[in-house]
């Protein structure tokens, strides 16, 4: 749960935002995070046009992931608890939409590999199904633990498949790298639907909104208006 200032202070938003941004860009999509995400996928993963996975995906960080991932080509399946979410998915660049509360884990140590690079904001079981079910050489950029913060696979993933699971964390990363992100955000990697992803409440609204998010049942990210 993020709760975030929305001054109009492009300078207090962040002050590596270049001239043209927008702070509702900023404020709206905690987009730093997610993006850092899917850049550290397609860093890893193969190229444009392979399947990728997002988990959490109606949430802040996964509706940010999918659609990134899709602006870049990549085939972006939406693992999501709200399939009546699926037209929103598919909006904003899901090819597929899956239900985790239908979806069978299994548990051998190496299941069918079917994700070439993974974004997780869930953590526990999902991300434990995640190491079983990567491609050859297959990343994950894990950060979250909206499902669990324990993590029990074995080390098959990475000994036989060459499987990397890289850590994000957006508290303490290097201002260089923050600067480059920023940089991309604002030209290449600017962010598409985030009309349809940032929810724009007051305060008012804010108990109604935390309910949703502590239920798991919120989309995209809240910002919220502080001022008139
Ligand atoms: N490492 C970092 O620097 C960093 C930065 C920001 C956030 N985070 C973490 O990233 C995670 C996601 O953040 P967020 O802002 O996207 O949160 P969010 O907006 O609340 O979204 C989380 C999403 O996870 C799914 N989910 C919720 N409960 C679940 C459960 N029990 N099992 C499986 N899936 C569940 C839901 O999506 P579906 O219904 O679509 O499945 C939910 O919308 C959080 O754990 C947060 O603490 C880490």
């Amino acid at each position: 749960m993020k709760l975030v200032t929305f001054t109009g202070d492009k300078a207090r938003a962040g002050a590596f935002l270049p001239g043209d941004t927008e702070v509702i860009e900023v404020t709206g999509t905690d987009r730093y995070h997610p993006v850092a995400h899917a850049n550290a996928v397609a860093a890893h993963a193969k190229s444009s046009g392979a399947d990728v996975v997002v988990t959490g995906a109606t949430g802040g960080v996964g509706c940010m992931a999918v659609q990134s991932l899709a602006a870049r080509g990549y085939e972006v399946t939406a693992l999501t608890g709200k399939p009546a979410e699926t037209d929103f998915l598919r909006a904003i660049g899901a090819k597929a939409v899956l239900d985790r509360h239908e979806l069978q884990m299994g548990t051998k140590p190496l299941e069918k590999a079917s994700w070439s690079g993974a974004v997780d904001a869930v953590g526990g079981e999902t991300l434990a199904w995640l190491t079983r079910t990567m491609q050859y050489r297959g990343c994950i950029a894990s950060s979250g633990l909206a499902g669990g913060h324990e993590l029990h696979t074995t080390v098959m993933p990475f000994i036989l498949r060459g499987v990397k699971l890289l850590g994000i964390d957006s508290v303490m990363c290097p201002a260089e790298t923050r600067l480059e992100v920023w940089r991309r955000l604002a030209t290449d990697l600017r962010p598409t639907h985030l009309d349809r992803i940032a929810n724009l409440i007051g305060l008012d609204d804010l108990p109604s909104a935390f309910t949703a998010l502590l239920k798991g049942e919120a989309q995209g990210r809240y910002v919220v208006r502080l001022r008139g």
